[in-house]
């Protein structure tokens, strides 16, 4: 199929540029502005990207999402909310809440390619948990509310296309603590831990090792980020591995490197200086900026934006909407005095969520511009997706504020990013339940969107490098390998060779405004060569250090002049595990 799509496409680009056998081609006006810098034009008329509606309605309120490696999307909102406007298939109904047997689907598998979605069947409450997908592809999704608080689900994606029959699995097996509002972060080994949540000031791994029952370790570090009952600014936690093997976690305004195999806080970093909160309820965003894959150490950079001021959340309660936080604070957490460096969005922000695009720009899209997440505690919804430009020097040139939604996404709503580059956007429901009621502010969104980021525009069709193949067998890499990538790009011109580079992502499990394991890594030691008019091979080395990038399912771009192509899957496997 891929290969049939790329023939096509090369016998398009000669239908297109004949004349470019013998004399280059013009370049199309290509504005800078999207590029980080690489290459100069004048802003005019640039794209600012496009929404388009999939679905009106899935039936169900996206509150967590996870992209698989079968491009598949796993969603789900709360067994608790009510009745959802999708059926469980016929005959099929569950207990999974005190409010009694349910009928309707709290989660649905989504397939991207063809766009359609079928229900899928949770049996306890996953009302704001958490997940990783494991180093085996199986998403491993951790606690939520009340029955379900406790539970351990996995999903495994389906053998082939038209199977139908995959769906949740609870295991006998449970967590140590109550994991609501709780982060995962996928480790080396392939574990994944879980920290925090409501209540537990603690954290646990999954699986556990053998004969320990009970093991659930003391985070004195939530206990000192823990702004009382009622405010707590430190609920999901942003968790991010270090190359170190260490974990990085920011909860409140605070940071720490933590050790949690000796339970030790190697390092405090300073505080945020600047007086919002960023976790939940005061819900801001935090990512890892792209890693050099080439070093065995990288610097690694990180970027937490929007929340909100420490008042917000008891005047929301007064119906009165504080300005949200318009500050991002940017630090590289490997630097032996790191510092945070403030930047100012275009805009006030609480409940944006930051996704890692192929290119290493990242956008800032949903949330609020006043108030605070939780229930009817934020107004003035933010429809303007901005555009981080991570590799720009001059920080008053990094934001870009791109075309609007229509659609509100307060609250419960969520994003990823998708293999073709775009990124599904849905949920958003600030009410305890599903509301529907004529004339209600920010009704419960059972739709889903697409945003097309401004590299998908037409006019850089030409200079978009289609995949041909990952010179790899069964698309498994492993650490250090040198791997090579063929490519076509329907545009020949000899001097924009050099300006490609190759990037893995590992998909986020997004809900509550981040992205758990989140991380693009630009591979190193890059060496570009035609092959023919328009083919071209990329040999790039694939990171030695687990550390710097865990075991699992990666999309892998060629990103041309900032023009991505489509993600290709590749497993990253490990000899140390089986
Ligand atoms: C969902 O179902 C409710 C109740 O049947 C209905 O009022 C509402 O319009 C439906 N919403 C969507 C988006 O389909
Ligand atoms: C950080 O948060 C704590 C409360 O958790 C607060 O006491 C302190 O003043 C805050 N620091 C700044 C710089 O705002
Ligand atoms: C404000 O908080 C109180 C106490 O938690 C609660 O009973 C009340 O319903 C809240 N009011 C609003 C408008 O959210
Ligand atoms: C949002 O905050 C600004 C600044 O405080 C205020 O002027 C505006 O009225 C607020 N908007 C809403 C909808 O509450
Ligand atoms: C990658 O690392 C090697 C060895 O340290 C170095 O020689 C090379 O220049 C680096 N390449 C890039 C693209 O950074």
């Amino acid at each position: 199929m891929a290969e049939i799509k790329n023939f096509v496409f090369l016998i398009f680009s000669f239908l297109i540029f004949p004349l470019s056998l013998s004399s280059p081609v013009i370049m199309p006006m290509l504005p800078d502005v999207f590029f980080s810098g690489e290459v100069s034009f004048p802003g005019v008329g640039i794209p600012m990207g496009q929404w388009s509606v999939l679905h009106k309605s899935v039936g169900i309120s996206a509150m967590h999402m996870q992209l698989l490696h079968d491009d598949h999307i796993v969603i789900f909102d709360r067994t608790d909310f009510g009745p959802s406007n999708l059926s469980l298939p016929v005959g099929r109904c569950v207990s999974s809440s005190e409010d009694g047997l349910d009928c309707t689907a709290h989660s649905i598998l989504y397939d991207v390619a063809s766009n359609t979605f079928r229900p899928l069947t949770v049996v306890s409450d996953t009302w704001c948990s958490s997940g990783s997908v494991d180093p085996t592809g199986k998403l491993i999704q951790t606690g939520g509310y009340a029955l379900g608080e406790r539970v351990i689900r996995t999903f495994t994606p389906c053998n082939a296309r038209d199977d139908l029959t995959c769906d949740w699995n609870q295991l006998p097996v449970s967590l140590s603590s109550r994991r609501w509002y709780a982060s995962n972060a996928l480790l080396p080994d392939g574990r994944v831990i879980i920290v925090g949540g409501r209540g537990s000031h603690n954290y646990e791994f999954f699986p556990k090792p053998p004969g320990q029952f009970s093991g659930k370790f003391p985070l004195q570090f939530l206990y000192d980020t823990w702004d009382g009952r009622n405010k707590e600014n430190n609920l999901y936690p942003f968790l991010h591995l270090l190359p170190n093997g260490h974990l990085f976690i920011f909860a409140n305004n605070k940071s720490i490197e933590f050790d949690y195999v000796t339970n030790r806080v190697i390092k405090k970093f300073p505080v945020m200086p600047s007086p919002e909160r960023r976790n939940y309820p005061s819900t801001g965003s935090s990512v890892l900026l792209p890693i050099d894959g080439n070093s065995t150490s990288p610097d690694l950079e990180i970027l937490i934006c929007g929340g909100a001021f420490p008042d917000s959340f008891d005047f929301a309660n007064k119906s009165i909407y504080v300005a949200a936080s318009r500050s991002c604070g940017r630090m590289v957490i490997t630097d032996p005095n790191p510092q945070w460096i403030m930047e100012k969005l275009p805009m006030p922000r609480v409940m944006p969520d930051m996704v890692m695009l192929p290119t290493g720009d990242i956008l800032i899209i949903n949330g609020a511009g006043n108030g605070t997440a939780g229930w009817e505690n934020a107004d003035n919804p933010a429809l303007n997706p901005v555009l981080y430009r991570t590799g720009d020097p001059d920080p008053n040139q990094r934001f870009i504020v791109l075309n609007p939604t229509k659609t509100p996404r307060m609250y419960h709503s969520s994003a990823v990013l998708v293999s073709d580059g775009r990124v599904i956007v849905g949920g958003s429901n600030p009410h305890v339940n599903y509301n529907f009621t004529p004339g209600v502010k920010f009704p419960t969104e059972l739709s889903l969107e697409a945003y097309s980021p401004p590299y998908l525009d037409q006019q850089y069709a030409v200079l978009r490098p289609s995949i041909l193949a990952v010179e790899t067998e069964s698309m498994v890499v492993t650490y250090g390998q040198m791997v090579s990538v063929t490519y076509v790009l329907g545009l020949y011109k000899r001097e924009t060779m050099g300006n490609v580079k190759v990037t893995m992502l590992l998909p986020p499990f997004t809900t509550h405004s981040f992205g758990m394991n989140q991380r693009l890594v630009v591979l190193g030691e890059e060496r570009v060569e035609q092959l023919s008019t328009f083919a071209y091979k990329v040999t790039v080395k694939v990171p030695e250090n687990v550390n710097v990038a865990p075991p699992g399912f990666y999309l892998l771009f060629v990103v041309h002049v900032g023009v991505p192509s489509h993600g290709v899957w590749v497993q990253l496997k490990s000899d140390l595990l089986s």
